[in-house]
């Protein structure tokens, strides 16, 4: 797997989606300091220091568009959830791939399509974990509570480098099976580690609210809200 380290840069994804054209299938971009890191919906994505993670996996899987994609961030998610599993962790997900501990989130994923003109290229499959925060820093998160792997472990430092090759090696593991497979691979871990299942939520859609009782992630990842007996299948959003 061919590792690209920088320094500081503005975004691991913006870097990744203006290089693209020079980097092969699966290169990864990490970064020591990412001072413009994005979000979903145009939200930042706050640096807390140097031993937190923030990478971008450069990925050309087609010619063509395929739906399987749309869920490569639930993917990505569940096989974070694995890796801390093993931290002896119980992280859960919250639709579709905020990975949370407890009710406060440790890692947020963003993925971006790239085309040149109306082709497309490929993604940019870009992931932040906290790792070593400051209990402090964590409050300059200002729209979710959050929280990071030292903290939940109670330990000084966790080690960046063997955390990066344990997600990255998890990830390209079944990397081909999902490609081919789709949601079904991990519906099942991915259920298992939904919290707010059964649940009345309030979905935010860019502006726009939708309210209900979440009953089921079906099998394209979009999950189904129930409200006076009509079902609706979301495809983006942001359970509030
Ligand atoms: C979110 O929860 O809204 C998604 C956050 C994604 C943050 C990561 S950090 C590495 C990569 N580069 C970015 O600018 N964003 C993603």
């Amino acid at each position: 797997m061919n590792i690209v380290y920088l320094d500081e840069i503005d975004s691991t994804n913006s870097y990744a989606k203006r290089n693209f054209d020079n980097f092969d299938d699966r290169t990864v971009i990490s970064a020591s300091v990412q001072n413009d890191g994005r979000g979903r919906y145009g939200r930042k994505w706050v640096d807390l220091g140097e031993g937190n993670l923030f990478l971008s996996i450069i990925l050309k899987p087609s010619k063509d568009f395929k739906q399987v994609y749309a869920c490569l961030t639930q993917y990505l998610s569940v096989i974070l959830c694995h890796v801390l599993k093993d931290y002896s962790l119980e992280p859960s997900i919250k639709w579709p791939n905020d990975v949370l501990i407890g009710d406060k989130k440790i890692a947020g994923i963003l993925c971006e399509t790239v085309m040149s003109k109306n082709t497309f290229k490929g993604l940019v499959l870009g992931i932040g974990v906290n790792l070593n925060a400051q209990k402090n820093d964590l409050l300059l998160i200002k729209d979710k509570k959050a929280t990071s792997l030292n903290i939940e472990l109670g330990r000084e430092y966790e080690d960046k480098k063997l955390f990066t090759e344990k997600l990255l090696s998890a990830f390209l593991k079944d990397y081909e099976s999902f490609l081919n497979k789709g949601f079904l691979l991990i519906r099942h871990d991915y259920l298992n580690a939904c919290k707010f299942l059964g649940k009345e939520v309030c979905v935010n859609i860019f502006n726009e609210k939708k309210c209900g009782k979440a009953t089921d992630i079906n099998n394209l990842g979009e999950l189904v809200l129930e409200h006076k007996n009509k079902k609706i299948a979301l495809t983006m959003g942001d359970i509030l």
